[in-house]
């Protein structure tokens, strides 16, 4: 049982990572903030049937130290233009060129945290929706999305509660890690 958060956010201590320190609150995990590593787009290769195999940025290093020993995975973003933010939608794009050299996603469980400013809850859901289809194709478990309307970096940090999107999410993660 690893718990693994990755913060998509570029802010690296603003609401998504806010969010994902209190939904696992007094829950061992370890933390990456997309930000602080490089990674370069998606180069579809397939016609070569050679993997992309980059080697020269930090996304094989994060998929085999990270992500491959993780049973339980939150993904963080805030809304930007009613998707993801360009860093988890490149981490994620790269995550077909792990599948076609057979990196081991199936069976990992997978958590959502959407942080938007204007009503994320109607407008963003196209988040949960790449997340959810990605996680069938992979066969990961797709376990649920938690919602916060938040935009100022301390919104978050002054919520006297979590969203009950969010509760469910954390109860979840700790039923799941017994
Ligand atoms: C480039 C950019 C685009 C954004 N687009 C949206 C959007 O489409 N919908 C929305 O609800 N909020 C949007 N926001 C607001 C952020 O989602 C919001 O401020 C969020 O709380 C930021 O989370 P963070 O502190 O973890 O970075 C946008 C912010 C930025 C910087």
């Amino acid at each position: 049982m690893s718990i693994l958060f990755i913060n998509g956010s570029p802010r690296r201590q603003g609401n998504t990572a806010t969010l994902g320190n209190r939904l696992l609150t007094n829950i061992p995990h370890t933390t990456l903030n997309l930000a602080d590593y490089q990674l370069n787009f998606a180069q579809d290769q397939r016609e070569t049937k050679q993997p992309q195999w980059d080697l020269t940025d930090d996304y094989e290093h994060l998929m085999t130290t990270y992500f491959a020993p993780a049973s339980d995975i939150i993904l963080g973003t805030p809304v930007y233009w009613y998707g993801m933010t360009g860093q988890l939608k490149v981490f994620m794009d790269r995550w077909f060129d792990s599948f076609s050299h057979d990196f081991p996603f199936a069976g990992k469980r997978i958590y959502l945290l959407v942080i938007g400013a204007d009503q994320p809850e109607i407008k963003a859901t196209g988040i949960t929706q790449a997340v959810r289809y990605s996680c069938d194709w992979l066969e990961m478990a797709f376990c649920g999305t938690g919602v916060v309307t938040a935009d100022g970096p301390q919104d978050v940090a002054h919520f006297a509660t979590l969203p009950v999107s969010c509760q469910a999410l954390r109860q979840k993660i700790k039923t799941n890690a017994k």
